[in-house]
């Protein structure tokens, strides 16, 4: 007889976004003549940069010519790409990481996702309370969780983000061996400084767990003192794992490029404590698992290094800004406490209500799409989160309608 992994029995029924798709496909059938304006899920909606679109012509060019077409490309991803990255978004911020400790991918969604198969099934897991939905239910799928209950899966240290912590959670209390973190936050746009990460790396340090930084929003970031990347911080390469993404960065989230960096240095131990390289078992389960990028795709992705490309790059991300200030205003002139969008695409919205209900309300009064916080976990409750992915007009409507719904 064949049986299931009974671990997704744990899970809740539907994954947060495709549960908000439906309810808005169902609002849309009921409702064909409303227009829709969406801030929920953080998809782009700005073109490709220029010089992305010109590399991919090229890139197609030469897959349609014998002698220069590619076949299999090598499954960490082509070193013209690997290069550009460690020298442009690593070495510039004196970030000592080198081209074979990065791992080219189609998404930050899959690397987050799948990274947790190298390690342990008894491991100790801190993940943060609102997050994004991935790190926790992978954890959940592989068997690392009791049951889900009062809103929580037994077994995990979660770590709250509040107001009264300003939303950068405080070290847990209990000894831990993996920890999520992401900065600038997804889902509340909260920024780390370089002094409160280097707490964290230096808890890993002490205690010998390993701290998976997801900074697939570091192109947001506009404050000089903040930390792009977290080996930006000493010592962070002996015990921490980065995700990067090029969807919000340059539009690609239909287009899929990303890349992780699994430092040489960085380690984890056996049953016997023995200790092992994570990046030879990272590189071992991505040649095994996965056969690399498309060619043009990572030939557009490395047009982003260019003069012209990070010129291009910005404006789109200048654009989502814009956007994000005037979110953050107007909600805050409307009453209610704000926090994000300033180095982020994301406001999170204290709504004083049932964040659902008042997803619900937005939808059907104003036509607007928003994320209700209580998708993203149990201290998400009350908040929404409102995204800058979308044009100025549409923004300022939805600003507009959302302030007449609330009259
Ligand atoms: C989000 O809205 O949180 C993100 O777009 C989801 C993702 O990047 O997978």
């Amino acid at each position: 007889m064949i049986k299931i992994n009974e671990n997704y029995l744990k899970l809740q029924a539907s994954y947060l976004f495709s549960d908000i798709a439906k309810r808005v496909a169902a609002f849309q059938k009921a409702n064909p003549e409303k227009e829709i304006i969406r801030l929920g899920i953080g998809d782009v909606t700005r073109a490709l940069p220029q010089i992305c679109i010109e590399a991919f012509h090229k890139a197609a060019d030469e897959m349609g010519n014998d002698s220069s077409f590619r076949g299999y490309g090598p499954e960490q991803g082509y070193i013209f790409l690997r290069e550009k990255i460690a020298a442009h978004d690593f070495n510039a911020r004196s970030a000592d990481i080198s081209a074979d400790e990065i791992f080219i991918s189609d998404g930050a969604k899959c690397d987050t996702g799948n990274i947790q198969e190298i390690f342990s099934g008894d491991i100790r897991i801190a993940i943060p309370d609102p997050v994004y939905p991935v790190y926790l239910d992978t954890n959940v799928m592989a068997g690392r969780t009791g049951i889900f209950k009062d809103g929580r899966y037994e077994g995990l240290v979660y770590l709250d983000s509040t107001s009264a912590n300003g939303f950068v959670p405080e070290l847990p209390k209990t000894p831990v061996d993996l920890i999520y973190l992401c900065f600038p936050n997804n889902p509340t746009g909260a920024a780390i400084s370089k002094e409160q990460l280097k707490l964290w790396v230096d808890y890993a340090k002490q205690n010998k767990s390993l701290i998976l930084f997801d900074a697939a929003y570091e192109a947001f970031i506009r404050d000089d003192s903040l930390p792009h990347s977290i080996f930006e911080i000493e010592g962070a390469k002996e015990v921490a794992i980065e995700f990067r993404s090029y969807s919000k960065t340059a539009g690609f989230t239909g287009t899929r490029c990303a890349y992780t960096v699994v430092p040489k240095a960085c380690t984890a131990y056996d049953g016997s404590g023995g200790k092992h390289s994570l990046h030879s078992l990272w590189n071992r389960r991505h040649t095994t698992k996965f056969n690399g990028v498309s060619y043009p795709v990572q030939r557009a992705a490395e047009a982003i290094y260019s003069e012209q490309g990070k010129a291009q790059s910005k404006a789109l991300v200048d654009a989502y800004l814009v956007n994000a200030t005037l979110i953050r205003k107007e909600m805050s002139a409307l009453g209610f406490a704000c926090v994000g969008g300033d180095n982020s695409p994301y406001i999170w919205v204290d709504t004083k209500q049932d964040s659902w209900e008042f997803f619900d309300m937005l939808l059907n009064k104003a036509g607007v799409v928003c994320t209700p916080g209580a998708g993203f976990g149990k201290c998400g409750r009350g908040f929404i989160r409102i995204s800058a992915f979308n044009s100025y007009e549409n923004v300022k409507k939805a600003l507009s309608r959302i302030k007449d719904s609330l009259k």
